[in-house]
């Protein structure tokens, strides 16, 4: 009381704070609140009350629609809100809302919001309440009941953030003896003796158990009371505790026992009307029972609905009911309740756990359910699926669909493992061809490698009994995996193919993949108004259907075209909303794609550290192993760790590029190589460089590499630097790409200007790039400008060569780029001009403390080369490289090489 008194004034006065009970059933929790609320009466404060029931679990919001909407005046638009019940955005709205509501309403008299058993809140509350709870600037006091122990991860893990955010927590325990002596006397009217504490003790302190005691004695004639002193006959625990609910309910008439057992199998709190449609009796016919069952201390009203007096007894009621009867009852109860109006979702709880297999209704009811929750919450929904089909019976020609949305599910809420462990045990088993092609066209995963997927559209599509509709899913997915992995031949035969049945069926999924997989040719071919024009007519199919996942592919890409030409603000748009839609629904087939699309339009914009902050947002193990998505986090983050001089970055990006070659797809092996060639060029080290970039024959323009212009520039650079002439044909066939569309894209045109420039060491023609590029990439800009400085350097230009570098010293230092920052100092410096850049000292040990030779001979080392083919190949003294592996090793904390490998590799 004195926590709950302190918390209350503090509230009086404008703080707000979160409260959590804890403790076991029956030990005063709710009893609690009910102090609270006096309390918080009594301290002028408005109270708003909110209860979570295991039956409405997965309905979402229920305790807090409860404790706003339902109050009186209201706290937020219920109308409006309701309506957001069938939106896909649900969630993310919702707390939104509410939060406003709430402020606004506290802002007039200070809340305190008060949530009952929230081991059974539904995954919205919870959510809600870790981003709710925790302002201790609006006046709100959050309480909140727990049973100790109970409810989900969900559950354990709002407990945590609230903990972590300095939630007060009263964890309640048995009551002391002197306690239990109170209670005694407050229910008996009457000092207790000693053979009544002695019974009394039997209650191990815990309330519920202490008043059912004294409940029972009363009711079997045990208690004497006289002479303001109560005593106990007898030494043994009153009927109703130690005969159990079988003889409780036998001691009522048939039909309140009747009664009371259908009520077992009903939700939590339950109208007495469906009571009667239980029983097919008339609602007024059984007033007598219910009353008796009240007087019974069984059920008690709340509201104008019925409840049992404590979980405790509903529980022990649904034990005293034989296994069978129970399910068979309560799956009746569902039906009732579907035919009063529920939704399938407030069901489904119950149906999953009643229903037979074979039972049709309880599927379509569980397949509904699934679809209905999940937009907010793929788990729950991925569970109902899996139920449906355990019920659904094996000859079912449904199957096959009903796998496949399970699957879709299970990987929208990360558990890959059983989506395919659920596609192996459906196939092993006898299945139709058409419901193996089902299951193999949603079984793939988002961290998955491209060829395993395309491996089951292979397979699919080898079976001869699939319909034309599932057959033009499995072309158009397999070219669209393909061409986004650089594994589709010259000739385009299975694309035109896929187009062909796309059209052919009209099936609008194949459509819209086709469509995107089209634009994404026309766009590596240099046709980027045309892709984007195509995808302007797969924008408009999108906004029929259910959405799939080729909707978020074509959202994706579309948005990626946007970036690419350099309409950032509209890029911007698209991506905000793409990944607020893709976090909202939990998409995590979609979350790693649009983090990429946002660090690019950050990058574009030259901020490095947001662009980092967004990758880095994202954990690891959901970018996937080898695919295009992981290979352009490792790019973007290299350009980042590159410009921002972050060498420890740069070398754990180098690490994970070189355990990536040769990747799965040409694409990827690419990606790698460039990244490690960047590293090479940055640690000084050409021929290395050289050796990387020209590794593969990749087309260098494709909207599939998130740094396609950094790519082709430094390339460029590396080709002019070290007179390569393959190298300079690459790049060459490159530029003719870019300059292939007429009209030019300005930006298209003003990289290529640049990328001239460098080749052709055309100072006049690097300056005009640069001004071109000024409104579209700083950074590309600050390179123009440095490299046309350093080539009026070289021609004794200095006055032009001067004001070039500052340019480009300006605009690095501007956008967090040191390291370019410190290269055009040097630049500068040699033309007498100072240029200084604050930097943190180097660190002493670690990736980072290693210097440029140090790096470059641990990689080569790494690679399998001695000390004397480094020696060789980096025209250095054997005695040198020694010394840089000494050093290199004492700063990694390591001493063989054996260790190094195992540090680069991750085996530890
Ligand atoms: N401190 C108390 N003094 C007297 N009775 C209590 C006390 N705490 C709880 N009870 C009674 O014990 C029973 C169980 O308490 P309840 O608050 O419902 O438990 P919980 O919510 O923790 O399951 C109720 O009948 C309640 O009135
Ligand atoms: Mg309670």
């Amino acid at each position: 009381m004195k926590v709950i008194g302190a918390l209350v004034a503090a509230l009086a006065r404008g703080r707000g704070g979160v409260l959590v009970i804890e403790g076991p059933p029956g030990i005063g929790k709710s009893r609690l609140l009910t102090e609270v609320m006096a309390l918080a009466d009594k301290g002028g404060v408005r109270t708003l009350f909110g209860e979570a029931f295991e039956y409405q679990r997965t309905v979402p919001f229920f305790s807090l629609f409860m404790a706003t909407l339902r109050a009186d005046p209201p706290v937020g638009d219920a109308e409006a809100l309701r309506r957001l019940g069938g939106s896909a955005d649900l969630r993310y709205w919702v707390v939104r809302d509410l939060a406003d509501a709430i402020r606004t309403a506290a802002a007039q008299t200070p809340l305190v919001i008060v949530l009952e058993d929230i081991h059974w809140a539904d995954t919205g509350t919870l959510l809600a309440l870790r981003s709710l709870a925790v302002r201790p600037d609006t006046p709100v006091l959050w309480v909140l009941t727990a049973r100790t122990g109970a409810g989900g991860p969900a559950v354990r893990e709002t407990l945590g953030v609230l903990q972590r955010k300095d939630a007060s927590f009263l964890r309640l325990n048995a009551l002391t003896q002197t306690a239990v002596a109170d209670i005694v006397l407050d229910a008996v009217r009457a000092r207790p003796d000693a053979s009544l504490l002695t019974l009394a003790d039997k209650a191990h302190g815990n309330p519920f158990l202490l008043m059912e005691l004294l409940g029972g004695l009363h009711e079997d004639g045990r208690l004497d009371v006289s002479g303001g002193r109560a005593a106990a006959t007898g030494s043994a625990l009153p009927c109703r505790l130690a005969a159990g609910m079988q003889h409780r309910l036998g001691g009522l008439s048939d039909a309140a026992s009747q009664v009371v057992q259908v009520a077992a199998v009903l939700p939590d709190r339950f109208s007495a009307g469906l009571v009667a449609a239980m029983l097919e009796r008339q609602p007024a016919s059984l007033m007598a029972a219910v009353q008796e069952a009240m007087r019974a201390d069984l059920l008690v009203e709340d509201d104008d609905q019925l409840r049992f007096r404590h979980d405790l007894l509903r529980q022990a009621t649904r034990q005293a009911l034989p296994g069978s009867l129970r399910r068979a009852m309560e799956r009746q109860s569902v039906t009732i309740m579907l035919k009063l109006g529920a939704a399938p979702a407030e069901v489904a709880t119950q149906l999953a756990r009643t229903a037979e297999v074979g039972d049709l209704a309880a599927i379509a009811a569980l397949r509904q359910a699934a679809q209905s929750v999940g937009h907010s919450d793929a788990s729950a929904a991925a569970d109902f699926s899996r139920r449906a089909l355990e019920l659904m019976s094996p000859e079912d020609t449904e199957r096959g669909a009903l796998v496949a949305e399970t699957m879709v599910l299970l990987n929208r809420a990360t558990r890959y493992e059983e989506a395919q462990q659920l596609a192996a045990s459906t196939l092993s088993a006898e299945v139709s061809q058409e419901e193996e092609a089902e299951v193999r066209l949603r079984v793939w995963a988002a961290n998955e490698a491209p060829q395993r997927r395309i491996e089951e559209n292979r397979r699919a599509l080898e079976l001869a009994a699939v319909s034309d509709v599932i057959r033009a899913r499995h072309q158009a997915w397999m070219t669209f995996f393909q061409v986004t992995n650089g594994l589709h031949g010259e000739e385009r035969t299975e694309i035109n193919n896929a187009v062909r049945a796309a059209e052919a069926t009209g099936d609008l999924e194949s459509r819209i993949l086709c469509g995107t997989t089209l634009a994404l040719l026309d766009f590596a071919d240099g046709f980027a108004a045309r892709a984007i024009d195509r995808m302007h007519d797969v924008d408009a199919m999108t906004r029929n259907g259910e959405p799939t996942m080729a909707h978020v592919v074509a959202a994706i890409h579309a948005a990626g075209f946007t970036v690419f030409v350099g309409a950032l603000d509209d890029a911007a748009a698209e991506v905000a909303s793409g990944a607020a839609q893709a976090r909202r629904e939990q998409n995590a087939m979609g979350i790693p794609s649009w983090a990429l699309l946002g660090a690019m339009v950050e990058v574009a914009w030259g901020r490095q550290s947001a662009a980092r902050r967004i990758i880095e947002g994202v954990p690891r193990e959901q970018w996937g192993a080898s695919t295009e998505v992981s290979m352009n986090r490792t790019l973007i983050l290299a350009e980042v760790a590159a410009h921002t001089d972050d060498r420890s970055l740069l070398q754990q990006l180098v690490i994970e590029a070189q355990d990536a070659y040769p990747g799965g797809s040409p694409l990827v092996s690419q990606g790698a190589a460039y990244v490690i060639g960047l590293a090479a060029w940055h640690h000084g080290d050409i021929h290395e460089a050289v050796r990387w970039l020209s590794r593969d024959s990749a087309p260098v323009l494709t909207p599939l590499w998130a740094n396609v212009f950094d790519q082709l520039i430094l390339t460029a650079r590396v080709a002019s630097a070290a007179g390569d002439a393959g190298l300079r044909a690459r790049v060459l066939q490159g530029l003719e790409v870019l300059e292939r569309e007429r009209p030019a894209l300005p930006l298209f045109t003003a990289v290529a200007q640049r990328t001239r420039g460098l080749l052709e060491r055309d100072a006049d023609g690097l300056v005009a790039a640069a001004d071109a590029l000024r409104s579209w990439r700083p950074l590309l800009h600050a390179g123009a400008a440095e490299d046309a400085g350093v080539e009026f350097a070289r021609r004794a230009r200095n006055a032009d060569a001067l004001a070039q570098l500052n340019v480009a010293f300006d605009l690095y230092m501007e956008h967090e780029a040191v390291a370019d920052a410190r290269r055009v100092g040097r630049a500068l410096r040699g033309l007498g001009a100072e240029r200084r850049i604050v930097s943190q000292s180097r660190a002493k040990t670690g990736w980072g403390s290693l210097t440029d030779s140090e790096l470059t001979v641990v990689n080569l080392i790494a690679r399998g080369a001695t000390n004397r083919d480094v020696a060789t190949q980096l025209h250095l003294s054997l005695h040198t490289v020694k010394t840089h592996v000494h050093n290199a090793f004492a700063k990694l904390g390591i001493n063989s090489r054996a260790q190094l490998t195992r540090l680069m590799h991750g085996s530890d």
